[in-house]
C-alpha cells in the first residue's frame, strides 16, 4: 500500500510540474499572439534588429520600436536607463534583450573554453557558467553569445580557443554543461542568462584553418561531427543559436534553409530564435548570393535567421515585398514570435530592470575566484615530465630561474574574449610562485625575449640567471591576441625567438620546465627534446599563476587531458584522433601505406592524453553482455588502480569502433568518460552504461542506424593506450 501511495504522490508531482510548465508556455503563447497582433510592420522588423552599443539615435529608434536588442551595453545603471526608454517610452513597451559575449567569465575570468574542456569536468564547467551568469546578469546583461560549440580539427584556426576541441561527444557534454549553467533552472531567474549556441554551423571546418573561409563538407560529416554539439545545446534547452559567417558547400550558413529550417527548426523542433553573427546576413552580398542588403535580408529571413545583428538588412523596405507576395508575412511573424517568446520566458515584461545593488555584491566574489582557481588547476595538462623534475621539491631547491615573455605577463592569462576581465585581477606565474615559495626559494626572473619580436638583447641576462639556478622554469607561448577571432596562424611554432631562447638556455644543461601559455595546439618538435618537462597551461584566467604554482609544486596533481590533437608539424593538419582507416592505413614498415616520407604520421600528443604525478594501471576490461540488440545498453567495466605514491584524478575514456559498416567508420569514437579520484594504491572498478543506439551512424542512405556486426570497445587514459574487447550487435530475427 505504501508503495502505491508513494508512486501516486510522485506521479501527481510530476504531472503538476509538467502541467504547470505547460500552462506557463500556453500563457506565454497567448501573450505573444496578443502582442503580435498589435504590432505594426515597422515594430515587427524592429524586434528583429540588433545594434551594438547605444547613442542618442539608437535611443530614439528604441522609442519608435525600431530596435529589439542591443549588445555590448554594459552596467546595471546604463542598461536600466536604456530599458526604461523601451518599456516606458515606446508605444508597446516591449523590453529590449541585451546581449554580450560572456564566453569564459564576466569579470571573474575562467580558463578559455579549450583549456576548461581539458578538465573533462562538466560539473565544474557548469558551475563556472553559473557564476558568469550571476556576474553578467547583475550588470544588466540578459543574454550571452555562448557557448561556442564549433568542433575544430585545425589548430591554425584561432577560434579553436573558444570551443571544446575536436570531438563531438566531448563537445556535446561541454555544451550541455554550459547551457545548463548559463540558463539555470528558469530563464525568469534574474541572475541567469539566455544562452546562445554558436556558430551554426561547421564554422570550424574553414579551409586552411583560415577564419571566415570556405567550408566544404559532406552531409555525413556535417551530421556526425559538426551538428551533435548544437543538438546537445537544443536538447539542453538553449534559447538561441547564432548563425555563422561561413558557407557550407556553396550555401552560406546565414542563408541556409537546409541547416536552419530543415534540421534545426524542423527535425529538432527548435522553438527559440536564431540571431545572425555580426552582419553575416549583410555579408551574403560579399558571398555573392545577394545583389544588395534587401535581397540578403530576404534570403536570411527565408532561411530562418530571426534577428539581424548589426546587418541593417531587416527593414521596412521588406513591406513592399510582403505586399507584392515576394516575401511571406508569416516568416516575419514567426521570427517575431520566437523573439517575443524568449523575452517573456526571460521575465523581461514582468521584471525589465535589474537591482543595481547586486553588482558590487556578486562581481569578483571570493567564492568565484576560488572556483576559477579550481577550474584552472584541472585544465592544466602535463605533457612531459622526465627525471621526475616535477613536482619541484622545495626542500631540495635553492634557486629557480624564471624565464620567458609570459612569466610575469598579466594580459595573456585573460585569453581571447575576456569580456570585462581586467589585468589587475590576474595572478601571473611569477606571482603564483612567489605566493607558494615565499622566501624559502630564491626566484631569479629574466624575461629573455618578447612573444613576437625577434630581439635577442636579453638572452645573455636570461642565460646568466639559468646558470645560477637549480632548475629553470620557462613560461612561453602565445599572447592572447594570437588566438580567437580573426587570429589564424599559418606557422604553429612558438612565435618570435622563443625557441632560440630555449635552445640557448638548454646549453646550460640545467633542467628546464617549459610552461606553455597558448590558445591552440602549437608545434613543439623543434624544442621538445631540449626541455625536461612540459606543462600545458593555456590561458587560464585570473588565477593562472596560482594554478600553475599549485601544479609545479605538487600541491595539485595535474589531471588534465587534451581535447585536441597536438601535431608534430603544421604539415600534418588536419590531424585528429577519430580519423578513417583508409584502404592503406599507416604502417611505418610498409612504404605503400598512408604516411609522410619526412615525418611520422602520429601526432606529438594525441587526443585524450595527459600525464599525472602518479601512475594509473588499467586491467580487467569486461562487457556485461557481448551480444546486444540496438535497443540494449552496452555495459563495460574496467579496473583502474593508482600504482603510484600519491593520490590523483584520472579521466577514464571509452572509445568504440564499428568494425564493418555500410560506410567507412572512424577508427575510434569517444562514447564515454569519467573522472575518478584514486588514492595511492587504491583501485576502483569504473563502469560505463551506454545505450547501443549511441553507437550508430548515418548509413549509405543517410539514415541514422546501428548496423549489426562487431564493435571494438576500448578503454584507457588517452585515445592511444587502451585495453580492448569486442561486442556483437545483432538484429532481431
Ligand atoms: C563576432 C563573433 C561572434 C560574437 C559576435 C558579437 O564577430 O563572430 O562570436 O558573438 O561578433 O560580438
Amino acid at each position: 500500500m505504501k508503495f502505491i501511495s508513494k508512486f501516486l504522490f510522485t506521479l501527481t508531482l510530476v504531472i503538476t510540474v509538467v502541467l504547470g510548465q505547460h500552462l506557463k508556455d500556453v500563457e506565454i503563447e497567448a501573450k505573444v499572439n496578443e502582442l503580435l497582433h498589435q504590432m505594426t510592420f515597422a515594430e515587427k522588423v524592429g524586434q528583429m534588429t540588433q545594434f551594438s552599443g547605444t547613442n542618442k539615435r539608437y535611443e530614439q529608434m528604441i522609442r519608435e520600436g525600431k530596435i529589439g536588442s542591443l549588445l555590448n551595453v554594459i552596467g546595471a545603471e546604463v542598461n536600466n536607463r536604456i530599458q526604461k526608454i523601451a518599456v516606458e517610452e515606446s508605444r508597446l513597451g516591449i523590453p529590449l534583450v541585451i546581449g554580450l559575449d560572456v564566453i569564459h567569465g564576466y569579470r571573474t575570468i575562467f580558463p578559455i573554453p579549450l583549456a576548461a574542456s581539458a578538465s573533462w569536468d562538466t560539473v565544474l564547467i557548469r558551475k563556472a557558467a553559473e557564476i558568469a551568469a550571476k556576474e553578467a546578469a547583475s550588470a544588466g546583461i540578459h543574454w550571452t553569445f555562448a557557448p561556442m560549440v564549433d568542433i575544430a580539427r585545425d589548430p591554425r584556426w584561432g577560434r579553436i580557443a573558444e570551443g571544446a576541441g575536436e570531438d563531438p561527444f566531448l563537445g556535446s557534454a561541454m555544451t550541455r554543461a554550459q547551457v545548463l549553467g548559463f540558463q539555470g533552472k528558469s530563464l525568469a531567474d534574474p541572475l541567469t542568462l539566455l544562452a546562445c549556441g554558436k556558430h551554426f554551423v561547421a564554422y570550424g571546418g574553414a579551409e586552411g584553418g583560415r577564419d571566415y573561409n570556405t567550408v566544404d563538407i559532406s552531409e555525413r560529416t556535417l551530421r556526425e561531427i559538426y551538428l551533435p554539439p548544437f543538438k546537445a545545446a537544443v536538447d539542453a534547452g538553449v534559447g538561441t543559436l547564432m548563425s555563422a559567417f561561413n558557407e557550407i558547400s556553396g550555401v552560406p550558413t546565414s542563408a541556409n534553409q537546409f541547416t536552419l529550417r530543415k534540421i534545426l527548426k524542423g527535425e529538432w523542433g527548435f522553438d527559440g530564435f536564431v540571431v545572425s553573427d555580426w552582419n553575416s546576413i549583410g555579408e551574403l552580398v560579399a558571398h555573392g548570393i545577394a545583389k544588395d542588403r534587401l535581397e540578403a535580408g530576404v534570403k536570411g529571413l527565408t532561411a530562418g535567421v530571426d534577428m539581424d545583428m548589426e546587418g541593417r538588412c531587416y527593414t521596412t523596405d521588406m513591406e513592399a515585398l510582403v505586399a507584392d507576395g515576394t516575401l511571406s508575412d508569416g516568416l516575419i511573424e514567426d521570427a517575431v514570435r520566437r523573439i517575443l517568446r524568449m523575452k517573456f520566458k526571460l521575465g523581461l515584461f514582468e521584471h525589465p530592470y535589474i537591482d543595481e545593488n547586486l553588482q558590487k555584491k556578486l562581481i569578483l566574489h571570493q567564492d568565484h575566484i576560488q572556483t576559477a582557481l579550481e577550474l584552472a588547476r584541472e585544465s592544466i595538462v602535463l605533457l612531459k615530465n622526465e627525471k621526475d623534475v616535477l613536482p619541484l621539491n622545495r626542500k631540495e631547491l635553492n634557486t629557480i630561474a624564471l624565464i620567458g615573455p609570459l612569466a610575469d605577463d598579466k594580459d595573456a592569462p585573460l585569453g581571447t574574449w575576456r569580456c570585462q576581465g581586467k589585468q589587475e585581477d590576474v595572478v601571473t606565474v611569477y606571482e603564483g610562485l612567489k605566493n607558494k615559495f615565499g622566501d624559502d626559494v630564491k626566484i631569479i626572473y629574466a624575461k629573455g625575449c618578447d612573444v613576437k619580436n625577434n630581439s635577442r638583447s636579453e638572452f645573455n641576462k636570461a642565460i646568466k640567471a639559468a646558470r645560477k639556478a637549480d632548475v629553470v622554469v620557462m613560461v612561453m607561448g602565445e599572447s592572447a591576441d594570437m588566438s580567437g577571432e580573426a587570429a589564424s596562424r599559418a606557422d604553429l611554432n612558438l612565435p618570435g625567438v622563443q625557441a632560440e631562447l630555449i635552445n640557448a638556455i638548454a646549453e646550460t644543461n640545467k633542467p628546464i620546465v617549459l610552461v606553455l601559455m597558448n590558445g591552440r595546439p602549437i608545434t613543439l618538435s623543434n624544442i621538445e627534446s631540449k626541455v625536461t618537462a612540459i606543462v600545458e597551461s593555456w590561458h587560464l584566467g585570473i588565477q593562472h599563476g596560482n594554478a600553475v604554482a599549485n601544479v609545479l609544486t605538487g600541491d595539485y596533481n595535474p589531471s588534465g587531458k587534451l581535447t585536441v590533437t597536438f601535431p608534430r608539424s603544421v604539415g600534418q593538419i588536419p590531424i585528429y584522433y577519430n580519423h578513417k582507416s583508409s584502404g592503406r592505413p599507416n604502417n611505418p614498415s610498409d612504404k605503400f601505406t598512408s604516411k609522410y616520407i619526412d615525418l611520422p604520421s602520429s601526432p606529438l600528443y594525441p587526443f585524450g592524453y595527459g600525464l599525472s604525478y602518479t601512475e594509473f594501471r588499467y586491467t580487467g576490461i569486461e562487457v556485461e553482455n557481448n551480444r546486444l540488440l540496438s535497443t540494449d545498453e552496452l555495459v563495460v567495466s574496467v579496473n583502474v588502480k593508482n600504482t603510484g605514491k600519491r593520490g590523483g584524478d584520472e579521466v577514464v575514456q571509452l572509445y568504440i569502433r564499428d568494425m564493418v559498416g555500410s560506410v567507412t567508420r572512424p577508427v575510434k569514437e569517444l562514447k564515454g568518460f569519467q573522472r575518478v579520484a584514486l588514492e595511492a594504491g587504491e583501485q576502483k572498478t569504473v563502469q560505463f552504461q551506454i545505450p547501443v543506439r549511441n553507437l550508430g551512424a548515418y548509413d549509405l542512405d543517410m539514415n541514422y542506424t546501428v548496423e549489426p556486426g562487431e564493435f571494438g570497445i576500448m578503454v584507457g587514459g588517452n585515445s592511444v593506450n587502451v585495453l580492448t574487447t569486442t561486442v556483437e550487435v545483432v538484429r532481431l530475427k
